[in-house]
């Protein structure tokens, strides 16, 4: 079946076609993804008024790129199922696809499904094409999302643990906001840090000793703040040389936390496998550092390939799938919760 995927919950306008046979069958025919980080970036975060209005501008040409890269010259004929991102995100980013998606199903006469941000991010690691063994646990780590979510079958989500304040995405987007390096933080850190020191300079490793399985970020961000500011009161020159060790220091410290806590979730609650998504995951140590770990625990550990590690449609499609062939496909339009922490 042909599955069209759409997503506008943040600051991406994304419009993929996959088919999808069952789950060891899945290609991505098409996934176009136009970013809006260039109009963002001044503001140091995403304006969801801008963002809402850039998608509305954008989205019918994607559309058309995401059709044609697929081969599609018919779509009212050769597309089976639409599916959009209902939520959590940007309330208003969010109404221009829900409303573009609901034209198109009318159009088209196809079923619309709504499915969860959230779920798009885990079900990434099935775009790898490898099967994976339940039950698993998944690390979900974004831009506003820090979770650990236990998965007993492919509809079967259990929350359990989650950031008390900041995502870990955040804490790299404002860390680099700090070292003045723009915005996203995520991908200039984490090419910095690959020439620093990460032992020069000691920060915090926030609820690592914590039972639970929750995080905490904005500690781990202020303490950069406090150490930038301490050096520039002995008068050290917050130079390429400093940035690039604060930044390993800091890359160090996010991560040794996300992977500690996740392996000893995943040990505790006796899973087979460990997953991990959201834009973080795009990083080239968390995702190095954690397959080490789950090997040395005896864990499969399944990642996105990286194409579908920060927000695309490809996602939301195969979620639209799975939510149509396995769980219940009659979204509540209603009820839709944008704001929802959790948005299963
Ligand atoms: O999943 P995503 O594209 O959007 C949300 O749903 O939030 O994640 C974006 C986040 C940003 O905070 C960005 O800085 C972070 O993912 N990110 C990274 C890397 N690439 C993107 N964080 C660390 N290392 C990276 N290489
Ligand atoms: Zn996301």
């Amino acid at each position: 079946m042909t599955f069209l995927g759409i997503e506008t919950s943040c600051d991406e306008t994304a419009i993929a076609v996959l088919e999808i046979e069952d789950l060891e069958h899945v290609s991505v025919r098409s996934n176009i993804v136009s970013s809006q980080i260039h109009l963002h970036a001044p503001y140091g975060g995403v304006v969801p008024a801008l963002a809402a209005r850039e998608h509305a501008k954008n989205i019918g040409q994607v559309l058309e790129s995401a059709l044609a890269a697929a081969g599609i010259t018919d779509a009212k004929k050769e597309i089976d199922v639409i599916a959009v991102t209902h939520g959590p995100g940007l309330g208003p980013a969010l109404l221009v696809g829900i409303a573009f998606a609901k034209t198109l199903a009318w159009k088209y006469g196809k079923p619309l499904i709504g499915t969860s941000h959230m779920k798009g991010h885990i079900f990434s690691s099935w775009l790898g094409g490898t099967p994976i063994a339940f039950p698993a646990l998944n690390l979900i780590v974004s831009g506003g999302h820090t979770e650990l979510v236990l998965m007993q079958s492919l509809n079967d989500f259990e929350l359990i643990g989650e950031t008390m304040d900041d995502a870990a995405g955040e804490a790299f987007d404002k860390v680099a906001r700090l070292l003045g390096l723009g915005y996203p933080g995520g991908p200039v850190i984490s090419k910095l840090a690959t020439q620093g020191n990460p032992d020069r300079f000691p920060l915090p490793r926030p609820m690592l000793a914590s039972k639970d399985f929750n995080f905490s970020y904005s500690g781990l961000k202020t303490a950069v703040l406090y150490l930038l500011r301490d050096l520039k009161e002995r008068g050290v020159e917050i130079d390429d040389h400093v940035k690039k060790d604060v930044a390993a220091s800091f890359q160090n410290a996010a991560i040794e936390v996300l992977i500690k806590k996740t392996i000893r979730a995943a040990e505790q609650y006796g899973v087979a496998t460990v997953l991990l998504s959201g834009g973080v995951s795009a990083n080239p140590l968390l995702r190095e550092e954690l397959a080490g770990a789950a090997r040395r625990a005896g864990l499969a550990c399944h990642q996105p390939p990286l194409a579908y590690t920060t927000d695309n449609a490809a996602m939301i499609a195969l979620a639209g799938y799975i939510e149509y062939a396995y769980g219940d496909s009659s979204t509540d339009w209603q009820s839709v919760d944008m704001n929802a922490n959790l948005g299963f």
